[in-house]
């Protein structure tokens, strides 16, 4: 279900819980839960203290991130207003969409990050410079 429409391409979304007496359960489904074929599942854990990540953006890759374990702040970044998300339970999920610049931070002690992603790892999808990202969000450059 859709919490919060951050821009046009990234939304808050809490996923859908399967809870009983025995614990919790959170199924994710390509092109239901998310809205996308599942090509890549990758986890960022053990991160060390006051660290950030990220720092870059994607040309065509769609993620759908869920904190599993503790807690994490995205920033995401349009080029013109940059948006900060909490993922403090594995019930809220960010949906990222492409040409967003997103930087991570905050990571609680043992926080688990999984991201689920349209594609599998491909370097010629990044842009990791910030500069160069603003020159592709204002159709400047390619
Ligand atoms: P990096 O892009 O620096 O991670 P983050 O987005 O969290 O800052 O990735 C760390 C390393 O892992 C880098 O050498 C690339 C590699 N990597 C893969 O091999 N496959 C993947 O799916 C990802 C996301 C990264």
């Amino acid at each position: 279900m859709l919490l919060k429409q951050i821009l046009p391409n990234c939304a808050l979304h809490s996923n859908r819980v399967n809870g009983d007496n025995r614990g919790s359960l959170i199924a994710i489904e390509a092109e239901r839960e998310v809205p996308f074929k599942i090509e890549r599942v990758y986890f960022v854990y053990d991160t060390q203290p006051g660290v950030e990540r990220g720092f870059h953006a994607h040309r065509s890759l769609e993620q759908w991130l869920i904190c599993v374990t503790g807690s994490c702040v995205i920033a995401v970044d349009d080029g013109r207003t940059r948006h900060e998300a909490v993922l403090d339970t594995p019930e809220k999920a960010l949906y990222i969409g492409p040409g967003l610049w997103r930087e991570m931070h905050d990571f609680s002690p043992g926080a688990v990050l999984a991201v689920i992603a349209s594609a599998r790892f491909d370097e010629s999808d990044y842009i990791r410079d910030y500069d160069r990202f603003l020159a592709i969000a204002r159709g400047e450059q390619t």
